[in-house]
């Protein structure tokens, strides 16, 4: 009997010798927070066990480098060739197993795009790191990249053809590497072989042009592949599960199609335990943002490619790649497009999805909205975060706290993101908690944004918290001004202002015409444009309200005063945004200055002079002023007084749900 409303998605799936709880997976991400010596952390087992403990049937630790002197592309990845990583190798793959989950780790080689080793001291990871290399590439490239075939100007320098004899040995590398994974605990090694990684570059057949017997010719450009998984099989024994990630489809003109994927799956299939179909390539913009769906792309964007290999193969097939909704995965499972679905970001903003799903909870899921902070925060700083999720990389404490010792009456007064996580925090942790909003309803400033299609995430999230609080022992207060007398009347012992801010008003002569309209306003009444759309600020609303308002038909223009965008430098979602505005001919002008705006024009001066240019609308995006003085003046009335979000300086919602987390759960812990 199956009693589960996801019945598929809970069918028990054995690969190799290992019996697999559900159907999800964790798919594989890298850990990068490590310390100088390179080796899995407290932090990284409790990153990975988190996902265990949330139910999922196998947690992939990723990028663990089979051959670390010619493999490495960024400076903290694990070495799988270094012994001391036993004890940390161990802990995580114990952390992950001990709540019912097989642990898997992923065996990767970067082979042509070993950036770390054409640079060890490159620092800097995001779309400026190619930059940077380019500028010093000859001069400063150190190590020596191998790849299938030479390359004068690589991505990261010059790439030599990988010797027969290298090949052989990194061939053995993998096999040692999976071994080393099951003597540290493992239950399944997962080999990296898409992506644009070295055995993708291996089987692709516009970078393997090799003519020895490793290149050239489809059975000649799989031969490294096929030698890896014998290798493997060789060291981890005839029932170890080997899991194999593919890319489907590269999804470039310059990489190869489904079809080519089709004939790669049937080349592997019955060789390996689990096929694996991703999609893209890590390496170029425009991909890098397939194989990583962005928020532009609808859910389950990849599924098509494993759904097409399936009907190829007998393997088990996983699919991955933007799902995050339990009935769209028990569809996949069911309609026989794969057998497994693999998340990836989905883990990181909920890990508890699985068990969520399997009690029915659904609803409850907090959905990954594929801002992709948590890139930028490992690209930029090795720390994982998640805008929605504020517990993530602080799994520890999460883990082992206690509600506070010492009760406060806590007074939040704003009801956006951060007043909202602020009040569920503090009343998680047992204070007595009210929440004053001054309009007729929670979730702050963003639910302006409910219209835009590509935001239907961060409206679910805004109302699945306000859900959240009403459900929550808080005593919420809606259409309520909090003046201090207000707050003083009800005696609080901590005050958290998350008031927001107000829109900012360039002085621009003609800002005050009718057809001037502020960007919030603008999003909950896109009608209101005319067909000629002039936007002024390049920030992150300006442009994705220049998309909003491109695919709903609109010429647009954005005006940027500085010489360059002020975006996120690791920014899988800039790349998005960019990849987005440049398919809808958004017209995004740098150095360019409002002068003037008249009735259906406007007049501008930048780098080729000045111009007048049509615009029946024009919207003004440039900033936020904070209510800071409104805060301020309520700083008194209580002996703890916090200012969180927006009405501190204005900020995104990683920042103002990071925040808020972190002061509502100190309250009540301090030692005076
Ligand atoms: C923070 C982060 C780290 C990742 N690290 C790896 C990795 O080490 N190896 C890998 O094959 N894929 C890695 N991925 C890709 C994911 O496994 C997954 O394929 C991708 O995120 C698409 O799935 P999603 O839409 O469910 O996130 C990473 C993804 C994220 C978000």
């Amino acid at each position: 009997m199956n009693n589960l409303k996801f019945k598929n998605l809970f069918e028990p799936i054995q690969a190799g010798n290992a019996l697999f709880r559900n159907r999800i997976f964790a798919s594989p991400e890298g850990f990068y927070n490590v310390g100088g010596d390179n080796l899995p952390n407290l932090q990284e087992v409790a990153f990975f066990e988190r996902k265990a403990l949330g139910g999922a049937a196998s947690v992939c630790v990723g990028d663990c480098i089979v051959d670390s002197p010619t493999g490495t592309h960024y400076p903290y990845l694990i070495r799988m060739d270094d012994p001391k990583t036993l004890p940390g190798l161990s802990s995580v793959a114990a952390g992950i197993n001990r709540h019912g989950a097989v642990a898997a780790a992923e065996l990767s080689h970067s082979g042509m795009y070993a950036r770390y080793v054409a640079d060890p001291d490159g620092v800097s990871y995001g779309p400026d790191a190619a930059k940077e290399i380019e500028a010093r590439r000859g001069e400063t490239q150190k190590g020596t990249l191998y790849g299938p075939v030479a390359i004068e100007n690589g991505k990261y320098g010059r790439v030599e053809e990988m010797p027969e004899e290298l090949i052989l040995h990194i061939i053995d590398k993998y096999g040692k590497a999976a071994a080393w994974a099951k003597r540290c605990g493992f239950g399944m090694v997962t080999v990296h072989g898409g992506h644009g990684w070295l055995l993708a570059q291996f089987m692709s057949p516009t970078v393997n042009t090799r003519t020895d017997r490793w290149g050239g010719t489809f059975a000649n450009r799989m031969r490294f592949t096929l030698a890896v998984i014998e290798s493997v099989r060789k060291h981890v024994g005839p029932k170890f599960p080997i899991e194999i990630r593919v890319s489907g489809s590269e999804c470039d003109p310059a990489g190869y199609d489904i079809g080519e994927g089709v004939k790669i799956a049937k080349a592997l299939d019955g060789k390996v335990d689990i096929l694996h179909v991703s999609a893209g390539n890590h390496e170029f913009d425009h991909t890098f943002i397939i194989t990583h769906p962005s928020m532009f792309l609808p859910d389950g964007s990849n599924v098509q490619f494993a759904a097409e290999i399936k009907k190829h193969v007998s393997t088990p097939v996983a699919t991955v790649g933007g799902l995050t909704d339990p009935a769209m995965m028990d569809e996949i499972i069911a309609s026989g497009k794969a057998d497994i679905v693999e998340l990836g970001r989905q883990t990181i903003a909920d890990p508890d999805l699985p068990l969520k799903a399997r009690l029915g909870k659904e609803d409850d899921v907090n959905k990954c909205m594929r801002c992709c902070m948590c890139f930028s925060g490992s690209g930029n700083h090795r720390v994982l975060q998640c805008s929605t999720n504020p517990a993530i990389g602080r799994e520890i404490e999460e883990r082992f706290a206690f509600p506070a010792w010492d009760k406060k009456k806590v007074l939040v007064i704003g009801g956006g993101i951060g007043g909202m996580q602020a009040a569920l925090t503090a009343e998680k942790n047992g204070h007595d908690v009210t929440l004053c909003e001054k309009t007729g309803s929670l979730g702050g400033v963003l639910l302006c944004e409910r219209k835009v299609p590509f935001k239907l995430k961060l409206e679910e999230y805004l109302r699945r918290q306000a859900r959240f609080v009403e459900s929550a022992n808080i005593d919420v207060r809606l259409n309520t001004e909090v003046t201090p007398e207000y707050a003083d009347s009800l005696k609080p012992d901590v005050i958290i202002a998350a008031l927001g801010a107000r829109p900012a008003k360039p002085p621009i002569p003609g800002i005050d015409g009718p057809n001037v309209i502020g960007a919030e306003e603008l999003y909950v009444a896109p009608e209101k444009a005319g067909e000629n759309v002039v936007i002024l600020g390049g920030g992150l609303v300006g442009l994705e309200l220049g998309i909003f308002m491109a695919l709903d038909g609109r010429r647009i223009i954005v005006l940027e005063m500085m010489d360059e965008l002020n975006l996120d430098p690791f920014g899988m979602h800039t790349m998005a945004i960019m990849n987005e505005m440049a398919r809808l001919g958004i017209d995004l002008r740098l150095s360019t200055k409002a002068l003037d705006i008249t009735e259906n024009s406007i007049v501008t001066e930048g780098p080729y002079g000045r111009e007048e240019l049509p615009a029946d609308t024009v919207v003004y995006a440039t900033g936020q002023i904070p209510l800071r003085d409104d805060a301020i003046a309520l700083s008194g009335v209580a002996p703890e007084f916090y200012q969180i979000g927006d009405c501190l300086a204005p900020r995104n919602i990683l920042a103002a749900t990071k925040e808020a987390y972190a002061i509502a759960h100190d309250i009540g812990r301090r030692l005076v």
